[in-house]
């Protein structure tokens, strides 16, 4: 089901005519109150988490995964270098002409590549964005083929950047094992060849960008996503309590989420949470989400640890049972993990 960039017909007609498969039914507008999501220290959890204790940083991790699912990870270790040339190679990336970027085009029913997300149905509603979806631990999976070698610093850059994060959020994982009384190998342990994708996004403007959605409301299905805002235009937003609230970035944090694989694998402790991006009426957004899964013969149920005193709460699957499931189900926001629910 090709469809056409967004980028492309934003350059050709300007933008102002919005297609009839972008228009979506007036959308419950965001409050105008934005979401004060925790800011966690990511050198402060380093440190108790070297020295094995409670301390303070890991409460407040604790705390937002349990009311959030959502925070800003403030100092976190990425060298600046790293995450300065991943933003300029991505905005370098997507100001190349458009057949060049079809040479990393996604092909026919896959994910990865250059293209659109989740296309599934003729008569789908359409995201306002273009985005390249690319695997990249661990590194036999990557298919580079679909890495732009434009830029020329591009594959070299998603490299470091990518081992980055990785690191980034298996301390993350250890800490939350640690935080909810585990060992901290019990989350680590499925993940020893735990995968890792990106999805690199470009929302073009739309001047009746009220109208439309560059992400669809969703909940994401892995275990932790971290997300990093390449511009100053803000458009993610949160559901809490009812209400889309936007968040506003702080300059050089990641934005973290928990995704629906912790919820399960936590029986529910922490909870992955609906979220969406706007668009803005006059300038690009662009943002670049890495999503951290387990192995892929992993599991995907609630841990033994912490159901021995109470009941699981959800399904136990394969993970690529999971993800079937999941993109099955994806236009119906959060509502996939209800039928991993058993009760
Ligand atoms: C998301 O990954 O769901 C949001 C990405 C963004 O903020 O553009
Ligand atoms: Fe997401």
């Amino acid at each position: 089901l090709p469809v056409p960039s967004v980028q492309a017909m934003v350059a050709a007609t300007g933008g102002a005519d919005v297609p009839p498969r972008y228009l979506r039914p007036a959308e419950a507008v965001a409050g105008d109150s934005e979401a004060h999501i925790p800011i966690i220290d990511y050198q402060r959890l380093l440190l108790e988490l070297e020295l094995d204790r409670h301390g303070e940083e890991s409460a407040r991790l604790h705390g937002a995964c349990q009311d959030w699912g959502f925070f800003q990870l403030v100092n976190h270790s990425v060298p600046d270098d790293v995450v300065e040339s991943m933003k300029a190679n991505i905005q370098q990336f997507f100001q190349l002409p458009a057949e060049t970027k079809k040479r990393f085009a996604q092909e026919e029913g896959q994910l990865e590549g250059y293209g659109q997300l989740f296309v599934v149905s003729d008569d789908q509603k359409l995201d306002w964005a273009d985005m390249l979806f690319l695997y990249a631990q661990p590194p036999e999976r990557r298919k580079t083929r679909f890495w732009p070698d434009q830029p020329a610093t591009f594959r070299s850059t998603l490299d470091r950047y990518s081992g980055a994060l990785k690191d980034v959020s298996d301390s993350l994982l250890a800490t939350m094992a640690k935080n909810l009384g585990l060992k901290r190998e019990t989350i680590a342990e499925k993940c020893t060849r735990g995968m890792q994708s990106f999805r690199m996004n470009y929302y073009p403007p739309c001047a009746q960008a009220e109208k439309v959605i560059g992400l669809s409301p969703h909940s994401d299905a892995n275990l932790l996503t971290l997300v990093l805002q390449v511009n100053h235009v803000q458009g993610l937003q949160i559901k809490r309590n009812g209400s889309w609230l936007p968040v506003k970035p702080v300059p050089g944090a990641f934005i973290v989420n928990i995704g629906d694989m912790l919820e399960v694998f936590t029986n529910g402790r922490y909870r992955s949470i609906e979220h969406r991006a706007v668009v803005d009426p006059k300038e690009e957004r662009l943002s670049v989400a890495a999503f951290h899964f387990p192995d892929m013969d992993a599991m995907i149920g609630p841990l033994e640890e912490l159901t021995a005193h109470e009941d699981d709460a959800y399904k136990t699957l394969d993970l690529e049972s999971f993800m079937k499931i999941f993109f099955a189900t994806k236009l119906e926001g959060k509502s996939f993990l209800d039928r991993m629910k058993l009760n």
